[in-house]
């Protein structure tokens, strides 16, 4: 199928690989201008398990893919953890898909609610195509895109339901790497109470592998 000049931004794309060639060509989003990469997922498309992280870092940009700092390997430690393989039982994304550049030197910086919108409707189509049964939300950001809420020490640890998915909001791995006491109630301890329970409902949803 071919998008013609006025439709390079079609409600719904035929395939995930026609949707992601379609964003890798996109040039009027809030974050071209800062030239920074197109990231938009690793993993499996195939998988019942979709994570949704915030923006890429300094790594995933050069990489071009998500959560392949320090951030991702938490992250892959913590799915591995509950005996998710990353590559095969899991598809990553985010909620923005350019690197946000700092200011005038300043760190690099969250998204803002603007730029978190105007991808919203690129992350719900990822979500259409993918057809994940559960989605962890890892952070405020990713809760903010796809609940419309924040406030994750709050909303984190429950299920919603998220265009008759189920969603859970999760710590985001960077705030465990500032936070790495493991004593009970604290973001690592909660992070793994979270963790086990979005296992016990995946297996009940997708069924248990054959041991
Ligand atoms: N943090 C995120 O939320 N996403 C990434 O891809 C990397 C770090």
């Amino acid at each position: 199928m071919q998008f013609g000049l006025f439709e390079e931004r079609p409600q719904s794309y035929p395939t995930l690989d026609a949707l992601v060639a379609a964003m890798m060509k996109l040039e009027d989003d809030p974050l071209f201008p800062a030239g920074t990469n197109m990231v938009i997922y690793r993993g499996n498309p195939q998988a019942r398990l979709m994570i949704v992280g915030e923006a890429p870092g300094t790594e995933e940009d050069r990489q071009g893919k998500p959560f392949v700092g320090r951030s991702g390997q938490l992250l892959d430690q913590i799915l591995r953890s509950a005996d998710f393989d990353p590559d095969k039982d899991v598809f990553i994304t985010n909620s923005v898909f350019r690197l946000p550049p700092g200011d005038d030197g300043k760190p690099l910086r969250k998204p803002t609610s603007d730029e978190i919108a105007y991808y919203k409707p690129y992350l719900l189509e990822i979500v259409r195509l993918v057809d994940p049964l559960l989605m962890l939300l890892t952070g405020n950001v990713a809760t903010e895109s796809l609940l419309g809420q924040t406030g994750i020490t709050r909303l984190r640890g429950q299920w919603f339901r998220v265009d008759g998915r189920w969603a859970m909001p999760i710590f985001h791995p960077a705030y465990l790497l500032r936070n790495p006491s493991r004593e009970p109630g604290s973001p690592k301890a909660l992070m793994w109470q979270d963790i086990k329970e979005a296992k016990r409902k995946y297996d009940e949803l997708v069924g248990k592998p054959a041991q």
